[in-house]
């Protein structure tokens, strides 16, 4: 800011001062300046979030790091370039003006019209945004296989498909990487296409063997995170093809990315997210399908959607009996650490249902394989560790075992799983009945939301800041 008071001392427009002020300065960074003299904004960046709105009408303009803050007050939403001066001023006859560094007009921006709502931001009856948007979940779920099966998605997903990838370089952080996880085992498993899941602060230093002909997917629900951001620029070096499945249209992941999945998540507030990765991963499921396709069957697409709609209902059970989940995590949250523990296709919400519990309630978590407790940490079971065993039926006889070796180490056992088989009931301290039947490979999504809540009254019970835990932001937009 000094460089631009001096420059305007130097008599120097507005304009100029804040353009050579910026070209002075290295790495990437937003600056928004107020003049306090003529009341005018100037907003430029450079690889770090910015957007403006305007709202004609009533001749408002805003400018933002996030376009969900302008929900309400603008009704178009403009996506700047780098290095692009956005110009807020009520002096000239567009409210909001495009400059390129030279002064010239720019015409690198986009613009959209504003879809969401003020209510879409409301917590309505919840006490949280978290549990708002953990009970959101059935809804977007169904709302999702509509607009892929029969709306708008269908043509994404077929444009999607057409790169026939010989390999996929998965690449995100955080929640968003687990969701990762479980679309490589979604197209692993039906299209039989190698993926690599890999986080996409570790990918970008690696040095990854990339090739033309591969293609990275990158996933997100804000579009901004900058690790992924990084990762898909090294993709496009290498002449790759990239996709996003990512919550936040026009983002800059969405920018720039060659074909874009939406995953229709809404806003999502709360921190720690719960509705984007169910969208995230259930996104990738169609894709999958999409690239055996399977879309082009109506047959097909019947059994699809009812397999969604079968989620969506085993998940309104799960949300009528939260009590039951209330009262173990009543039981459980002053113990000293937690074990989430899976194998196979529940191996990544286990380490989801642990970074949800770590993100929210400050407590030491770990999710863990199954089969891998024993090569090291059954050193740390005591009577103060818990173990959350989520249990579905593939496996069963050897996930059963990997729990005695806890109990018997007097180890405290919660276990997610099948109702009525009395070899998980008789080692349970606690137990929350699923009912796994018909959802098959879905199943991880339907027992993750036990996970979300879990982690939610654990929070609630210790009194943290649920929505926006200590130390964390929603986007990570700084390496
Ligand atoms: C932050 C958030 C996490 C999120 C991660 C990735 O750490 O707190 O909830 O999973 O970033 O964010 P993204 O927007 O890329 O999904």
């Amino acid at each position: 800011m000094a460089l631009v008071t001096s420059n305007l001392k130097k008599e120097m427009s507005f304009l100029t001062a804040v353009s050579e002020a910026f070209k002075r300065t290295d790495g990437n960074s937003a600056f928004v300046v107020l003049n306090a003299e003529t009341s005018e904004i100037l907003a430029i960046k450079r690889g770090a979030p910015l957007v403006a709105g305007l709202h004609e009408a009533n001749s408002d303009a805003s400018v933002s790091s996030d376009p969900y803050a302008l929900v309400g007050s603008s009704e178009t939403i403009y996506f700047p370039g780098d290095e692009v001066l956005v110009l807020l001023s009520k002096r000239n006859n567009d409210i909001i003006s495009f400059f390129e560094l030279d002064g010239s007009e720019s015409k690198n921006y986009k613009s959209k019209q504003q879809e969401m709502s003020l209510e879409a931001t409301d917590k309505g009856d919840f006490e949280h945004f978290m549990l708002k948007e953990i009970y959101e979940q059935p809804g977007l779920i169904r709302d999702l296989v509509q607009f892929y099966l029969a709306g708008e998605g269908a043509e994404l997903l077929t444009k999607v498909s057409a790169l026939k990838p010989e390999k996929f370089h998965i690449s995100a952080c955080g929640t968003a990487a687990y969701a990762g996880m479980v679309i490589r085992d979604f197209i692993e498993h039906r299209n039989r296409i190698p993926c690599a899941v890999e986080l996409a602060s570790e990918f970008r230093y690696r040095n990854p063997l990339l090739r033309e002909g591969e293609v990275g997917l990158f996933i997100s629900q804000s579009g901004e995170t900058a690790d992924t951001l990084a990762a898909q620029g090294l993709c496009v070096e290498n002449k790759m093809k990239t996709i996003s499945i990512v919550n936040v249209e026009g983002s800059t992941l969405y920018r720039d990315c060659d074909e874009n999945l939406l995953i229709r998540a809404g806003i999502e507030i709360g921190v720690a997210s719960t509705k984007a990765f169910t969208q995230q991963a259930l996104t990738g499921c169609l894709l999958s399908y999409a690239l055996a396709g399977d879309l082009t069957s109506e047959e097909k697409k019947k059994e699809i959607a009812d397999k969604y709609s079968l989620l969506a209902e085993r998940i309104d059970d799960i949300l009528s009996r939260v009590d039951e989940l209330k009262k173990i995590a009543e039981e459980i949250y002053n113990y000293n650490g937690f074990f989430f523990t899976g194998r196979g296709q529940y191996f990544p919400v286990a380490l989801e249902g642990a970074l949800k519990l770590k993100e929210i309630a400050y407590v030491h978590a770990e999710g863990y394989a199954s089969g891998e407790l024993k090569h090291g940490p059954i050193a740390l079971i005591d009577d103060q560790m818990v173990n959350i065993a989520i249990v579905g039926p593939k496996l069963f006889d050897k996930t059963i075992s990997n729990i005695q070796e806890i109990k018997a180490r007097r180890g405290v056992i919660v276990g997610l799983g099948p109702k009525g088989e009395s070899d998980l009931d008789d080692i349970c301290d606690f137990k929350f009945d699923l009912n796994f039947d018909g959802l098959g490979e879905l199943s991880p999504l339907y027992v993750n939301v036990a996970n979300q809540l879990l982690a939610y009254y654990m929070a609630k019970f210790k009194g943290t800041d649920i929505d926006k835990p200590r130390n964390l932001a929603k986007s990570v937009t700084v390496e």
